[in-house]
């Protein structure tokens, strides 16, 4: 293909400007031309489209967010909707689309591949819960984030022999929490994947308590269940001092790190290379460290599950 372009749609994510700045320049060094499609799916609607050259994708590198915009839109979920984002990117002579979102983003993706726009997909979100893949942009940088958090919620807990109960994002996934958590050093990690017991993990909070622990940190994913409902179960039940911490959209943002720089940049050139070499219909992901090819159809069609040895570790170290 000779003209291509690049969209975020869905959250943001560290790292996804590293992914289109690698589109980008793959592309030009190929000799193809690359046009940015602004504001996700929404933009792609509005035709709110823009050439991009080297220079456009320059000093991103080292910012959190999308240069592109991203948004959610409900309009492209409908049949005429996709059609007439399917037109628009005819009309403008784009011959492919590089689309770097999560499950829902990617979703619409092969939906537009099944018009017949060739597609090639790129897992950005912090949530680390596309199917195919054991790495999502963005994601190694929200739990960067989360420890951080950790790590001086700690100083307070510990100042006032308080639990704390941090709630992170993650959406139906408990990947955040867990590797947060477990990076964090959290005496308690609540996921959706295991449904753990409050009455349980309430007691074990109090033994280690009485025992003579100053505080806790317990981690709650927001797919297990409002950290604030939680905190007045904690607190009732174990007379202990307990706070509530909700971390929310600061996980999303920042500085990406080198992990996700570089993953993000790799994919980014794969994405735009297989393109144009008339590859389509795939998402690229990574699996033990090496980049692979997934079907687009069955990385949307399939549910990614938490690796139950985090979970059995997370118990052993707590
Ligand atoms: O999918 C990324 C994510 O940050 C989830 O973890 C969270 O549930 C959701 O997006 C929040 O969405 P919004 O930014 O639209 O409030």
């Amino acid at each position: 293909l000779k003209s291509i372009a690049v969209m975020t749609s869905g959250g943001d994510s560290p790292g996804m400007n590293a992914a289109a700045r690698a589109v980008v320049r793959t592309a030009l060094h190929q000799g193809a031309e690359v046009w940015g499609i602004n504001n996700g799916y929404k933009g792609l609607l509005k035709d709110d489209i823009v050439k991009l050259e080297s220079r456009s994708v320059g000093d991103i590198i080292q910012r959190g967010g999308t240069f592109l915009g991203t948004a959610r839109c409900s309009e492209f979920t409908t049949p005429e909707g996709r059609q007439k984002a399917f037109e628009v990117l005819k009309k403008r002579g784009i011959e492919g689309l590089v689309v770097i979102g999560g499950d829902g983003s990617l979703t619409g993706a092969k939906l537009l591949n099944d018009l017949g726009m060739p597609v090639v997909g790129l897992p950005g979100t912090i949530d680390n819960d596309v199917w195919g893949t054991d790495y999502t942009i963005g994601s190694d940088t929200a739990a960067n984030t989360i420890v951080d958090a950790i790590n001086k919620l700690r100083d307070t807990a510990s100042a006032h022999r308080r639990i704390i109960i941090i709630e992170v994002m993650g959406r139906k996934s408990g990947w955040l929490a867990m590797t947060a958590g477990i990076a964090g050093g959290a005496e308690q990690i609540l996921v959706p994947e295991v449904r753990n017991n409050l009455d349980i993990v309430c007691q074990e909070l109090k033994e280690s308590y009485d025992k003579g622990k100053r505080y806790s940190i317990v981690v709650v994913a927001e797919g297990y269940g409002c950290a604030v409902e939680i905190g007045k179960k904690v607190a009732e039940v174990t007379g202990i001092d307990t706070r509530v911490s909700v971390l929310g959209h600061i996980q999303r943002g920042g500085s990406p790190s080198v992990e996700d720089r570089i993953k993000a940049s790799m994919l980014g050139e794969r994405a735009a290379s297989a393109l144009i070499a008339g590859i389509s219909n795939v998402l690229f992901g990574f699996d033990a460290g090496k980049i692979v090819t997934i079907d687009l159809t069955n990385a949307v069609n399939n549910k990614k599950t938490l690796d139950p040895e985090l979970a059995r570790l997370a118990k052993i170290l707590a």
